[in-house]
């Protein structure tokens, strides 16, 4: 079976290459190097030992996907390639929805005109706002996003029900990601933010490596057992893993579908800065600091549908996610820029 992956020399995408070598898929990567290193998809050649075809382009290129489409007859695509740092969102909406939105559009016509009816999608937790039920099913009611990446994301996902209700031909199936972390156990690739962290493991990885002096910790008067905000942390691996099962979910022709995709176990702030420290003995300093705008409180999900469906579920304990992105972290204080003594 062969798979365009878009946006595959990213943090998850990068993950999921793997395991789908791993499992024999003949994968495709897609991506415009907006956000990731073109040294990904050397590292994923050495861990993998196989060959990784890649274009550097971009999903709003039509030209580009139809001869793509056209020269590799794809069979599915698994869609991670989107603009995601939040705050930026709020700043340059137009560029997150022309990229986002634009380009997804971009990508399901290419499909449509070739015939390619399979697609995977990379959703988020996001979308859910602030959530009506915890833990959070599938069928707790999309929310009020705060911000315009979240809308990019709530909008692509009625976009493609729109799509396969219309044409029941196509096989949708919606991953609505919680709090991915870690990386892959050898240390070769990880999550490699741009600038100073928005999103708290990378943050705590880089105090940890003395790129940061220390954490802010974003509130402690929320309604949660210690005052801080609660997330349901997956690793990295196992989301990848996910993707795989999704994959073998689109040979059923199963129509529309939407999981979560977390561990259904929800961590503090604080929880992560201990659990830190227990897995690889490294204090984290941090201050307290007034809630950042848009966050809510507790968020974590049931992610037994995933399971029930697809016979998927998170095998990576907090202990190991902070263990993983740490090595990550040490082996590559600068991310992809250092690393490599070849
Ligand atoms: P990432 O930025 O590491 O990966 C996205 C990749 O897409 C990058 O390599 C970037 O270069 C590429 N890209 C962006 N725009 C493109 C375009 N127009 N054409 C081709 N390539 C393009 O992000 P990630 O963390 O791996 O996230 C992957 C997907 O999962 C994204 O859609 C993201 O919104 C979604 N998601 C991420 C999280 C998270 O916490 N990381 C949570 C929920 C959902
Ligand atoms: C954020 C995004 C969400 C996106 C997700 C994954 C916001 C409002 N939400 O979710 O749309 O899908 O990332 O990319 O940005 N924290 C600190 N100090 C820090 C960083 C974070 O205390 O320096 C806290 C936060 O307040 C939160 C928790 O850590 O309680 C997790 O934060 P983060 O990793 O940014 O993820 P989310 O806020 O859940």
């Amino acid at each position: 079976m062969k798979i365009l992956v878009t946006g595959g020399a990213g943090y998850i995408g990068s993950h999921t290459v793997l395991e789908l070598l791993a499992s024999g898929y003949d994968v495709f990567v897609l991506d415009n190097l907006s956000n990731a290193s073109p040294k990904v998809m050397e590292r994923l050649e050495e861990l993998s030992g196989q060959t990784v075809r890649f274009a550097e382009g971009d999903i709003r290129d039509k030209e580009l996907l139809d001869q793509l489409f056209a020269d590799e007859h794809f069979d599915a695509v698994i869609h991670f390639a989107g603009l995601k740092a939040v705050g930026e969102s709020v700043q340059k909406p137009l560029e997150y929805y022309e990229n986002n939105v634009g380009g997804t559009l971009t990508l399901l016509q290419s499909m449509r005109d070739h015939g390619c009816k399979n697609m995977i999608f990379s959703s988020s937790a996001t979308v859910y706002g602030d959530p009506a039920e915890i833990p959070i099913t599938e069928n707790c009611p999309k929310g009020q996003c705060t911000n315009p990446y979240g809308w990019t994301k709530s909008m692509l996902e009625q976009i493609m029900m729109d799509l396969q209700k219309a044409d029941p031909d196509w096989n949708v199936i919606l991953l609505r990601y919680f709090n991915p972390i870690g990386a892959h156990k050898s240390g070769r690739i990880g999550e490699n933010p741009n600038g100073i962290p928005n999103n708290l493991m990378p943050y705590i990885t880089q105090v940890a490596v003395g790129r940061l002096p220390q954490l802010s910790v974003f509130g402690n008067d929320y309604d949660t057992p210690d005052g801080t905000g609660v997330r349901d942390y997956i690793h990295v691996v196992d989301l990848a893993r996910g993707h795989v099962c999704a994959v073998r979910k689109l040979n059923e022709n199963c129509g529309l579908k939407v999981y979560n995709l977390g561990t259904g176990e929800g961590y503090s702030v604080l929880d992560v800065v201990n659990n830190f420290k227990e897995a690889n003995g490294i204090d984290i300093p941090y201050v307290i600091k007034p809630r950042r705008a848009g966050d809510i409180a507790t968020c974590y999900c049931d992610p037994s549908l995933a399971k029930t469906e697809m016979g998927w579920e998170a095998e990576y304990g907090i202990r190991d996610m902070c263990a993983d992105s740490w090595n990550w972290q040490k082996n590559n204080p600068n991310g992809y820029e250092t690393g490599d003594t070849e």
